[in-house]
């Protein structure tokens, strides 16, 4: 069985289709559970819902172990690959997932699944808890359009549709539809974005470890790595003084890391250049 209009549901963005799951499924009392390191915004809309959550901790290689995520809970988020890390969980970790919770809703945001990882997609028929949530602001560099959507058994595409109706009933503006429609036309550009950026993560990727540091193995736009010797703030600052903007997140786990987006290959030299410069001149 393959996926027809009854599996999908298209939002302003995947943020407003996550504030929608959100509200829809996750509750029942419980914990809905995701990463302690993950997208930011799960924790808005639970405080925005008032859902409880229950954090689960990434593993010591800052991965998502899906045996984590044990005992009964009000929904399940994962963000795969994950941010900032941009890690990713295979098929065969998801189905566990699934199965371990068939009673509860499994959202896997697949914001940055184009550039590397395996989507959820394909499990859609054979699980109706999995809500996958995809947009087009990312490997389709269409962020200012606002489209996102997600791919579910229509009883859980129809308990969006309920929730967008109460909200407004319109919400995807014409330009929007004509510029999203275009896109999943043209395969062959996204085809071509997608490569390079791997091509462009691969070699900053190799650019980094060259300088020391150590990068985690990427599956997004961008590449999550920290320096075994240097503050990863005094980085992120001195980069700044230098009119480039790299993110780095205070808070215990993420204090070391700073996350990285894939530029040109212009502006990954030059970011390379400037950390060596750093590196070299803090010596
Ligand atoms: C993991 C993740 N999910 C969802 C989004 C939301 O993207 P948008 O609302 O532009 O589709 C982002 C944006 O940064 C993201 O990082």
């Amino acid at each position: 069985m393959g996926l027809d209009p009854s599996h999908v549901f298209v939002g302003n963005g995947s943020d407003e289709v996550l504030a929608h799951a959100f509200q829809a499924f996750f509750g029942h009392g419980e914990a809905v559970l995701f990463a302690d390191v993950t997208y930011s915004f799960y924790k808005v809309y639970c405080g925005l819902y008032s859902l409880p959550y229950r954090l689960v901790p990434l593993d010591g290689g800052m991965r998502v172990g899906v045996d984590d995520y044990t005992g009964p809970c009000g929904g399940i988020v994962l963000a795969n690959p994950n941010a900032p890390t941009g890690m990713a969980l295979d098929l065969a970790e998801i189905r566990r997932l699934l199965e371990r919770h068939p009673d509860r809703v499994v959202l896997v945001d697949e914001a940055y699944v184009d550039f590397g990882a395996q989507s959820a997609a394909s499990l859609v028929p054979d699980y109706p808890n999995l809500l996958v949530v995809q947009t087009f602001s990312k490997s389709r560099a269409l962020a200012g359009l606002r489209v996102g959507f997600a791919f579910g058994q229509p009883e859980l595409i129809e308990g969006l549709t309920r929730i967008k109706d109460s909200f407004n009933s319109y919400p995807l503006d014409r330009l929007a539809q004509a510029g999203a429609q275009a896109s999943v036309e043209d395969e062959a550009w996204l085809k071509q974005c997608v490569e390079q950026v791997i091509a462009s993560r691969t070699q900053l990727s190799a650019g980094l470890e060259a300088l020391g540091f150590d990068v985690l193995p990427s599956c997004a736009n961008f590449v999550y790595t920290r320096h075994p010797n240097r503050e990863a703030v005094e980085l992120a600052a001195r980069l700044r003084e230098k009119a480039i903007i790299v993110r780095h997140l205070k808070g215990e786990r993420t204090e070391a890391w700073l996350r990285i987006t894939v530029g040109t290959d212009g502006q990954c030299q030059a970011l390379l250049d400037a950390l060596r410069e750093i590196l070299h001149r803090n010596s």
